[in-house]
């Protein structure tokens, strides 16, 4: 999603601290945003600073460009409430940010109550209502159709245990579970993620951390790292129950690393056994704004002189039933030429002219960048191979049922395709005929056959010299 002006946004706990740091970052966007706290002086300031960056975008408006709304997130009317007068208000909800959390006020062992203004109170606070929230979040995209992004303020505490308050560490471990198993809603156009900061910069909770703590994980987290995290997480079409960890020390890194994941990850189809590493899909997986691919705009035989790049936009959301692929291979075919010189078409030389320019490419091999909301049997990051018009372009959109999800994006995959079609074919009429006997049949598609069957013996021989494109 992107960042522009007149989206809107609501934060939780956004009246301090990471919210307040969020909330501002939103505002100078553009975008509406209803603060959420139970502070009301501190909230209210935060909304007319976010009204302030919001005037440089909106004018004469008709309604405020940001709201706050005293609420106390653990109790369900009172939540609920708050997403109602955002959706009056903005008409949608685009983001939202579960940010309102403490940590455990008493140690656990030393605590003599019931926990209800304790360590009970944590865990409403930090996991229950972040759970409710989120659904009140879903409800409230789903009832104005529209894609929304759900980033969950998660802790490095919830990936590994803090000995010091095992409460807040369990808290937010629920937090970083329940969100990472939330990825399948990316389907219906909404992506939740989960942010697990360590110690941040110029908050209570970083101050309470202690300074030689603080120094021995390398020092604070800066906000706006933090920012630049979340951002990362709304802008980035991939990130669906996606956990980004930021420390000091390290950066930002996804967690777990897809090799981590492996470990665990249980593939419906069972993988052959090879020694090839287990592709591992590229972490950055960002989706540009536009993107370049060839295009045939002259008939001609002479494919350079046929054709030329372009510079196109990337249209999303994707249609539904579609994916797009990230291109890393694609194959250089003998037939190029003929589909260039406009000899797969029909019609006389006035309507071949009216069909330019085209997209060109016949056959590739990449990554799925991006899956439309009614694909549910495809992942981002899967490598898939395909063979469709439009695969010279570092990005194409594809129906889903077109692709062929394969091992790995490797260029080998590429000599599978059209060649190996044409090859597997012939096999098939060989075995039907039973009557040449030692002979090379070539793949019929190119001279330099990629493909050759040696039919007495009925091997595939894989010839390594085929072209390949590289979109790397
Ligand atoms: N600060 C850090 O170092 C750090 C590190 C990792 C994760 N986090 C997480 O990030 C989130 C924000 O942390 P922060 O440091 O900005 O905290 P903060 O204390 O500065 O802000 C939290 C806000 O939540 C509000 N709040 C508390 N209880 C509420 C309730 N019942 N209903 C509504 N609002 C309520 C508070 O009034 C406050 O404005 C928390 O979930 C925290 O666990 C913080």
């Amino acid at each position: 999603m992107e960042l522009k002006p007149g989206l809107s946004a609501l934060v939780t706990g956004g009246a301090s601290g990471i919210g307040k740091a969020l909330s501002l970052a939103l505002g100078a966007k553009g975008i509406f945003v209803t603060v959420v706290d139970l502070s009301e002086e501190k909230g209210k300031e935060v909304a007319s600073l976010v009204q302030k960056e919001n005037a440089n975008f909106h004018t004469s408006l008709g309604f405020p460009s940001a709201l706050f709304v005293k609420c106390d997130v653990t109790d369900t009317g009172n939540i609920a409430a708050a997403f109602e007068k955002h959706l009056a208000t903005f008409g949608g909800l685009d983001i939202c940010i579960n940010s309102a959390g403490i940590i455990n006020p008493i140690p656990f062992h030393k605590d003599q109550t019931d926990g209800t203004r304790s360590w009970r109170l944590t865990v409403n606070l930090n996991l229950i209502a972040v759970i409710d929230c989120t659904r009140l979040a879903i409800k409230t995209m789903q009832a104005v159709k529209k894609p929304g992004v759900i980033i969950n303020m998660g802790s490095a505490a919830g990936l590994y245990p803090l000995d010091g308050d095992p409460i807040y560490s369990g808290s937010k471990g629920g937090v970083v579970q329940f969100t990472r198993s939330l990825v399948p809603y990316k389907h219906k156009g909404i992506r939740i993620n989960v942010l697990c900061p360590e110690f941040v910069e110029r908050t209570d909770m970083g101050l309470k951390a202690g300074s030689k703590f603080v120094s021995i994980m390398g020092g604070f987290v800066r906000m706006e790292m933090v920012v630049k995290g979340a951002f990362e997480l709304i802008t980035d079409e991939s990130k669906a129950g996606s956990c980004l960890w930021i420390t000091n020390r390290r950066g930002m890194e996804y967690w777990p690393t897809p090799a981590e994941e492996a470990k665990y990850l249980i593939s419906q189809t069972k993988r052959a056994v090879t020694n090839a590493p287990i592709f591992q899909a590229p972490l950055n997986l960002q989706l540009p704004q536009s993107f370049e691919k060839l295009v045939v705009h002259t008939l001609s035989h002479n494919f350079r002189n046929a054709t030329g790049v372009v510079r196109t936009p990337l249209r999303l959301p994707i249609k539904p039933d579609h994916v797009l692929v990230k291109v890393i291979y694609a194959g250089v075919n003998a037939s190029d030429v003929n589909y260039s010189s406009g000899r797969y078409f029909s019609g006389s030389n006035k309507d071949l002219e009216s069909q330019l320019p085209f997209d060109c490419g016949f056959e590739a091999v990449g990554i799925i960048a991006a899956v439309g909301e009614s694909v549910t049997n495809l992942k981002v990051g899967t490598p898939a191979a395909i063979m469709t018009f439009g695969s010279y372009a570092e990005f194409t959109m594809v129906p889903s049922k077109h692709i062929l999800p394969v091992e790995r994006p490797d260029p080998e995959v590429v000599a599978m395709l059209t060649s190996g079609l044409t090859a597997s074919i012939a096999l098939e009429k060989v075995k039907c005929m039973r009557m040449y006997s030692r002979k090379i049949m070539c793949s019929p598609k190119t001279v330099s056959a990629h493909i050759c069957i040696c039919v007495s013996e009925l091997h595939i021989i894989s010839f390594a010299e085929f072209l390949v494109v590289t979109f790397r």
